[in-house]
């Protein structure tokens, strides 16, 4: 029943003026220029308010240089970005990351890591220790508040970066492969926390992924992008699947299989492009 997916064969049709107002994040024909290398050439992707997104493309693609314009940290060299309808100048406040490495500070333990960005804030010690333990909780991670870093697992560090993002109460949530280094299991556990807490106060997410699956399972909408370089947005998908979703239970269902198989058709000759050029590149 292939028949029956919605699909927007261009993302041009979507009336970019009618959304622009509510959309969390509007891409509209950016393109990155590093010196002569076009990493991201005009590129139109929207993140509705409340909605979570995946961009999905071939290691190397652009898929970081994307999330760092949508973060405020590289100035598109043509087109625009903006933020619930303003143009975005400077670092993106609305916003909180969460990447692939752990960018938690080592001699802080999990508890202080956390309460952080609340310091910066100039929140009162006491509030910030308070709310720092409920979103411990909230991750999972209750009596490990005063162990440090190097003391936890890869997952719990995961968790308390996610805690340490989410206590800002950002509008949205900027991610890339956030859950990649992380071995398959733990990975699961991460991606279904994750769910929960974005079913629980429905935050803006931008998630980058190499993993198509990953994509399907947690997303609303999956973005393919072109292999690079100039690249873009080629065709975008809407994820049916009903939630709540445990992320292992909804791979194992006829139409997860199907969105796969589907969306695989499209992906594969980009990924197949891609590593073409990287042969050529080794051959060089
Ligand atoms: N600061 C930079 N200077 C020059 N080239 C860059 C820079 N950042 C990224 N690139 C290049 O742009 C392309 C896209 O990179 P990136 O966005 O990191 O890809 P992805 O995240 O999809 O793996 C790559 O070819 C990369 O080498
Ligand atoms: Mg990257």
């Amino acid at each position: 029943m292939i028949a029956s997916l919605k699909r927007a064969d261009n993302l041009a049709t979507m009336a970019p003026a009618a959304r622009k107002a509510e959309a969390a994040l509007t891409f509209d024909h950016v393109t990155v220029r590093f010196d002569d290398y076009t990493a991201v050439a005009d590129a139109s992707i929207t993140v509705g308010d409340g909605e979570f997104v995946s961009i999905v493309g071939p290691t190397g693609c652009g898929k970081s240089t994307l999330l760092n314009v949508a973060a405020g940290l590289l100035e598109p060299t043509a087109g625009d970005i903006s933020v619930y309808g303003k143009s975005l100048e400077g670092l993106n406040r609305q916003a909180g990351y969460l990447f692939q490495a752990d960018a938690l500070m080592p001699w802080r333990t999990a508890l202080s890591n956390v309460t952080a960005g609340l310091e910066y804030r100039r929140m009162a010690p006491k509030d910030a220790e308070e709310l720092g333990r409920k979103w411990l909780a909230r991750v999972g991670l209750n009596g490990h508040h005063e162990r440090f870093p190097h003391q936890l697992s890869g997952g719990m560090r995961k968790r308390v970066a996610l805690a340490q993002t989410l206590i800002m109460d950002p509008k949205i949530i900027l991610m890339d492969e956030p859950f990649s280094a992380l071995d398959v299991q733990t990975r699961v556990l991460m991606e279904n926390e994750l769910l929960a807490l974005w079913m629980a106060d429905k935050k803006s997410v931008m998630f980058i992924t190499h993993d198509l699956e990953e994509a399907i399972s947690l997303s609303d909408r999956v973005i393919i992008l072109s292999a690079g370089p100039g690249t873009h947005p080629i065709a975008e998908f809407v994820i049916d699947l009903p939630r709540p979703r445990d992320v292992s239970e909804v791979r194992m269902t006829p139409r997860f299989v199907e969105l796969h198989h589907h969306i695989w058709e499209t992906m594969r000759e980009e990924v197949l492009k891609a590593y073409e050029r990287n042969q050529h590149k080794l051959a060089d």
